[in-house]
């Protein structure tokens, strides 16, 4: 019995560190602004993310392709918008 309890433990051991190891390859590239709320794929994005030409373009740039900010869509997505 005492043996079956190890295993379950160490079974829940790895998992969680399994859980924080991947939790750290999504960790943020930049270190965007608190209204970017909107995780995609570990990446803080603003909220009206899908109509970036309204959204984002005032910080990204009219282009998309970084603006004031640095940070192109483009490099994550193609050139999508
Ligand atoms: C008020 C300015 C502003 C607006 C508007 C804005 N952003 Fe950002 N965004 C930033 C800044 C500043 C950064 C971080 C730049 C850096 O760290 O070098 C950033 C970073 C990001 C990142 C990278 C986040 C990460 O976790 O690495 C994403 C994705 C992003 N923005 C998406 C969006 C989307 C989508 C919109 C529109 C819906 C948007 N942003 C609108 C200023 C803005
Ligand atoms: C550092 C990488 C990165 C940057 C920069 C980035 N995104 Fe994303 N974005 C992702 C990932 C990863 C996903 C989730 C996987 C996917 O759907 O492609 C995602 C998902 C999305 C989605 C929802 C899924 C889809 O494809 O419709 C939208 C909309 C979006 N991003 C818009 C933007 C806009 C607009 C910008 C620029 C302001 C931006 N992203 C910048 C990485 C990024």
């Amino acid at each position: 019995m005492k043996n079956h309890t190890l295993v379950k433990v160490s079974i829940i051991l790895v998992m969680i560190v399994l859980f924080i190891s991947c939790e750290k390859t999504n960790d943020p590239k930049y270190n965007p602004p608190a209204d970017h709320t909107i995780s995609q794929g570990g990446y803080m994005h603003k909220s009206g993310l899908t109509q970036p030409l309204v959204n984002c373009v005032s910080c990204h740039g009219s282009d998309l392709k970084g603006g004031t900010t640095g940070v192109s869509c483009f490099e994550c997505h193609g050139t999508k918008w």
